[in-house]
């Protein structure tokens, strides 16, 4: 069998290098600007103004939800709507609580302190951040036995993003002190257009109404894999015709790029084929399915299974995944007779 690569082909919603850069000039800078997510940018809208009247730092915010949504380019915006400082780093970044207290002590009042994975960081550098987040102070301790000597910080006070695709995993004394929680949702295909859009006019690539459509209706809900759909889309384009993205040439090109009319690559067609093949449609455990295909289970859960649950091709049920009858009847399969009463008796469920 193949080795599964889901990491670096196109659909995957996980960043590759360059696509992350603050200055990728692809990212909004400005809440006006960023298009969907209405919900989450109507109340971010209203806390980033009242903290603003009263003079006062944002409150804490943690920004969860499947990867590839935007939450590294929200985090921008709201340190650029503030009109502070923006200082990025991530969860498996921050080894030691000394690491925290370094990025800690050299922000400037107000700024914005962006942690990326925040799910990933050590019990050690959770305990620093708790009166960091609290009381803008760290405790410090040098030295050992009696030679030990306690230090109390104060910092400056600063607004921290958390980020995470798992809000589950963080302990309920680090999501508790958080005062604002923002959950980002797929994008629908007609706000990934708009956005498709707006990148193509930045980067000067001609793409009319229906080839941004169709680039937007293949991205699985997610802007950083339309981003680079266009791109590769436009060297088809170049290449292949006069260098302007329509239906046409988009289709071709997603053709060429073995991505189907929905999005899915091969591999999540590959997924879909072992669980009617090995498992009669399911349910399968995670752990079990994770070992079928050679896949992490983590990657499957936080990158796959997102996409093929929205569009109704996989359930999730607590005795495993299940694939619906639309998902049979896109791989072209027959749905297992087993599974029929399994469905129907999780749906009421
Ligand atoms: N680029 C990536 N995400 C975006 C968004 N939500 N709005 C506008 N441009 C984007």
């Amino acid at each position: 069998m193949e080795d599964f690569d889901f990491e670096n082909r196109i659909v995957s919603p996980t960043e590759i290098m360059g696509e992350n850069d603050n200055d990728n000039p692809l990212r909004p800078k400005k809440l006006d600007d960023y298009i969907g997510q209405d919900k989450a940018k109507e109340n971010l809208a209203v806390f980033i103004e009242a903290a603003k009247q009263r003079n006062e730092t944002l409150d804490h915010v943690l920004l969860y939800g499947p990867p590839g949504l935007g939450k590294t380019t929200l985090s921008g915006i709201i340190a650029n709507e503030l009109g502070v400082n923006l200082r990025i780093t991530s969860g498996p970044a921050i080894e030691k609580p000394g690491d925290l207290a370094a990025l800690l002590t050299n922000l400037n009042e107000g700024d914005v302190l962006f942690i990326d994975e925040i799910h990933r960081i050590s019990r050690a550098v959770e305990e620093i951040l708790y009166p960091a987040m609290e009381d803008f102070a760290i405790d410090i301790i040098t030295g050992k036995g009696q030679m030990a000597v306690s230090y109390h910080l104060p910092l400056p006070h600063f607004t921290l993003v958390g980020a995470t695709t798992r809000a589950g995993q963080l302990t309920a004394p680090l999501r508790d002190r958080f005062g604002v929680s923002l959950r980002l949702e797929l994008y629908t295909p007609e706000e990934l257009a708009k956005i498709v859009k707006r990148s193509a006019a930045i980067l000067g690539i001609p793409v009319d109404d229906e080839g941004a459509l169709e680039i937007a209706s293949r991205s699985r809900g997610t802007p950083r894999i339309a981003n680079r759909m266009l791109k590769r889309v436009r060297d088809f384009a170049q290449v292949m015709s006069d260098g302007v993205i329509t239906l046409k040439t988009a289709q071709i090109a997603l053709e060429r790029l073995e991505i189907d009319e929905l999005g899915l690559d091969s591999n999540d067609r590959r997924m879909l084929n072992a669980i009617v093949k090995f498992y009669r449609g399911g349910p399968v455990g995670l752990e079990t399915l994770a070992a079928a295909i050679g896949e992490e289970a983590v990657t499957i859960e936080d990158v796959i299974e997102p996409y093929l649950m929205q569009i109704g091709f996989l359930n999730r049920t607590p005795r495993g995944r299940c694939i619906t009858r639309a998902g049979c009847l896109h791989i072209g399969l027959e749905m297992p007779d087993m599974q029929d009463p399994q469905i129907k008796f999780e749906d009421q469920g």
